[in-house]
C-alpha cells in the first residue's frame, strides 16, 4: 500500500488513547457510532464486502463505481470509509474538502500493490501512443499516470468510448482485461495483475457442484480467472450480480466473487439460494478478502472518535489524479 501517500496526523495513535480500548468494552459500538455521525456531520460509505453488521450501518452500500459517485456528491464534513484504501483514497481525490477516514490503514488491495508506480511509468513508456485505461482498484499515483478510469460496473462503456484505431493499456487486472479483449473483440496491451480472492477460485470444484446443483445459475465478478468466465452463466461487477440474482427465475446460485455480497442477496431474496463458489485450498477462508475484512464495527466508532486514520494526499497528485477519474465519472 502506499503509505508514503498517506501523512498520520502529529499526535501519536497512542498519544491520543486510539489503541486503548480498555474504556470501550460495554460500549454499544452501533448506537455511539450512530450517535458519533450525527455530532460530527459524518456520513458511512461501505462496500458490499463489508461484514453485514457494518452494511447495516452505511449510508452508502454500493460497488465501487457507486460508492465513487456517491462520495462526489457528498455535503457532511467527514466520510468514513468502510471499504478498502484505493476506494477512500478515490473519495479524497473527487471530493477534497472533505475529511476521509478509513478505519484501518491496513485495509489494501493486491490488485493495488501488483502495480507499484515506478514499474508501471517504464511500462507506459514503453507505448507512448496508447492511452491508458486504470481499473479504480489501484494507487492514486497509478491513477495520476492514467488518461481515464473504470470500474467493473463500466469498463466497457469506459472502452467503448475510445477511439477503435486508439491503442489502448489496460492496468492493473489482467484477467478483467482479457475478459474485455474476448467480450469486446479489442486488442489491449495488458498489466499483469491480480486479484487474490478472485484467482483463488477452483475451476474443477465449480464443476463439482454444478452436478450437485444441477438447476443453479453460476455468476462470477470479471476478475476471476478465464477458465471460471468461460462458464459461468453471468459475469457482472457487484451490483451487477446482485440485479442479477433479483431478475433471474432460478432459485439457486453459485457466486464467485467476495463472500461479503451474500448479505445482500440473501436480503432482497430471501426464498433464493446462495453457495459461494469453492476455492482452491479448502483450509482457508479465500473467499473473504482479507483487506476488506480488517475493518471492525468497533474501528469504525474509534476511528470517528477520533477521526484517525484520516487519508492524505498531495493537493498536486489529487490534481494528476482527479482528472481521469472525473472523465470516467462524466460517462455517467
Ligand atoms: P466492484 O467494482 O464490483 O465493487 O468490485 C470491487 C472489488 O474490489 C472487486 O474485488
Ligand atoms: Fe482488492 Fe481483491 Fe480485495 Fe477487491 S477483493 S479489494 S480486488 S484484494
Amino acid at each position: 500500500m502506499a503509505i508514503d501517500s498517506l501523512q498520520l496526523a502529529k499526535k501519536s495513535l497512542d498519544q491520543l488513547g486510539y489503541l486503548d480500548i480498555s474504556h470501550t468494552k460495554d460500549i454499544d459500538f452501533e448506537q455511539e457510532f450512530i450517535k458519533l455521525k450525527k455530532s460530527k456531520d459524518a456520513v458511512l460509505l461501505a462496500h458490499y464486502y463489508q461484514e453485514p453488521r457494518i452494511q447495516e450501518l452505511a449510508d452508502f452500500l454500493g460497488d465501487s463505481l457507486y460508492l465513487a459517485q456517491a462520495a462526489a456528491r457528498v455535503k457532511s464534513k467527514v466520510i468514513v470509509f468502510a471499504g478498502v484504501h484505493f476506494m477512500a483514497e478515490t473519495a479524497k481525490i473527487i471530493n477534497p474538502g472533505k475529511k476521509v477516514l478509513l478505519p484501518d490503514l491496513k485495509a489494501g488491495c493486491s490488485l493495488a500493490e501488483s502495480c507499484p508506480p515506478e514499474e508501471f511509468a517504464k511500462f507506459k513508456a514503453q507505448y507512448p501512443d496508447a492511452i491508458v485505461v486504470t481499473y479504480i482498484n489501484c494507487t492514486a499515483e497509478i491513477k495520476a499516470l492514467s488518461d481515464i478510469v473504470c470500474t467493473s460496473s463500466n469498463a466497457q462503456r469506459v472502452i467503448e468510448s475510445i477511439d477503435k484505431n486508439q491503442r489502448i493499456i489496460f492496468a492493473p487486472d489482467k484477467n478483467l482485461g482479457k475478459y474485455l479483449i474476448k467480450h469486446l473483440n479489442r486488442p489491449m496491451i495488458l498489466w499483469e495483475g491480480a486479484c487474490v480472492v478472485h484467482e483463488a477460485f477452483s475451476f474443477e470444484k465449480i464443476v463439482k457442484l454444478f452436478n450437485k446443483y444441477p438447476n443453479a445459475k453460476f455468476i462470477a465478478h470479471p476478475e476471476s480467472e478465464s477458465p471460471v468466465l468461460d462458464i459461468a452463466h453471468y459475469i457482472g461487477s457487484t451490483s451487477g450480480l446482485l440485479k442479477f440474482v433479483q431478475t433471474d427465475q432460478s432459485k439457486q446460485f453459485i457466486v464467485a466473487t467476495e463472500s461479503g455480497i451474500l448479505h445482500q442477496m440473501q436480503k432482497v431474496c430471501p426464498d433464493k439460494e446462495f453457495i459461494p463458489a469453492p476455492v482452491e485450498d479448502d483450509s482457508c477462508a479465500c473467499s473473504q478478502c482479507a483487506y476488506m475484512k480488517l475493518n471492525t464495527v468497533q474501528k469504525l466508532y474509534n476511528c470517528l472518535k477520533f477521526e484517525l486514520p484520516e487519508i492524505y494526499l498531495e493537493p498536486e497528485l489529487i490534481d494528476r489524479a482527479k482528472a481521469p477519474i472525473e472523465r470516467m465519472l462524466a460517462l455517467g
